[in-house]
């Protein structure tokens, strides 16, 4: 299936990200979140990393401003009436996600696939919101998108192998590489990653170590890019946390339980890099 029109649903840290990647890739795109305000922060922070190619000499600013000119914004869903493929990329909650593809599926057109980038709710739970299970996938993009190379692209039970193969293909055109995963909770990138970012934080808990030292030997002991307490930071605390519940909801098993340190500093509001404390400050 051809791809002319591509929305995004969120315009935040992922939503923009992917954006990007997609008007860089050629295709017209729809970014859509619920304010003015928000939109035009997402498009502003694209504009800053495009700015930042034009200047390491990556691209002139004509490329730039076609990339931008690409990119349409939107606070009105039904906009998404256009588009030959969506992706979520709204706040982690389920009541949230729910509702927009309940909308999704009654404003697209029949031929449309949409797809999620939740990092861990079932993609088989989003699927029965619709009247279009066979067109509902996975499509989990890292952060930050216009970096990481992987989209793990993730099959729903119903999934069919037209909507499989359009989001890979799409994937590639982006100039990402896609992996293929299956329906379990956290699929295969959290499944890995999040038991690992929570065990450093029990190891700050417990007094192992201290936060820089537990960073220091996953950085230079491992070859990481950063320690897991600095990517817990990137990524959002919360959403650390709320990818532990789903795993420790959906497996059952107490190896996934969340370090309790990891729910006091979501419950005081210390959430990373976005609010400017996490396990480290910032400015
Ligand atoms: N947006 C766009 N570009 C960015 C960026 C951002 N937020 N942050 C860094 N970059 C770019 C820089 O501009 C720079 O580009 P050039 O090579 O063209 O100059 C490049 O990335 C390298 O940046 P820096 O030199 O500033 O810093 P670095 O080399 O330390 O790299 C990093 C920064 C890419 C974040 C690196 O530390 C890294 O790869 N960290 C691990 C990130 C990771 O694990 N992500 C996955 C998180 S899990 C997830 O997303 C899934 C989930 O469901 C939770």
């Amino acid at each position: 299936m051809e791809v002319k029109t591509f929305g995004v649903i969120g315009s935040g840290q992922m939503g923009n990200g992917i954006a990007q990647v997609a008007a860089m890739s050629g295709i017209q795109v729809i970014m859509n979140d619920i304010s003015q305000e928000f939109v035009q922060k997402g498009l502003d922070n694209i504009t800053s990393i495009l700015n930042r190619g034009v200047k390491k000499g990556k691209m002139t600013d004509v490329d730039k401003n076609d990339i931008l000119s690409r990119i349409k914004l939107s606070t009105n869903i039904g906009d998404m009436k256009s588009a030959d493929f969506v992706v979520e990329a709204a706040t982690e909650n389920e009541p949230i996600k729910f509702k927009i593809f309940q909308d999704l599926d009654r404003i697209c057109p029949s031929h449309a696939i949409l797809s999620t980038n939740t990092s861990s709710i079932p993609i088989g739970r989003i699927a029965g919101q619709t009247h279009r299970p066979e067109k509902i996938i996975g499509m989990h993009f890292m952060n930050p998108v216009p970096v990481m190379k992987l989209v793990e692209v993730i099959r729903g039970l119903a999934t069919s192998d037209e909507t499989f193969q359009t989001t890979w293909d799409l994937s590639i055109a982006f100039g990402k590489t896609p992996a293929e995963a299956n329906d379990f909770p956290g699929f295969i990138a959290n499944r890995i990653l999040m038991p690992m970012i929570n065990e450093a934080v029990f190891c700050l808990y417990n007094g192992v170590g201290k936060k820089e030292d537990i960073d220091t030997v996953m950085k230079l002991g491992m070859n990481h890019p950063m320690g897991p307490l600095a990517l817990a930071d990137l990524i959002g605390l919360d959403t650390c946390l709320a990818i532990m519940e789903t795993l420790y909801d959906g497996f059952k098993d107490s190896k996934y339980r969340p370090c309790p340190l990891l729910r006091k500093y979501v419950e005081v509001g210390w959430l990373g890099r976005k609010t400017g404390r996490g396990f480290y400050e910032y400015s």
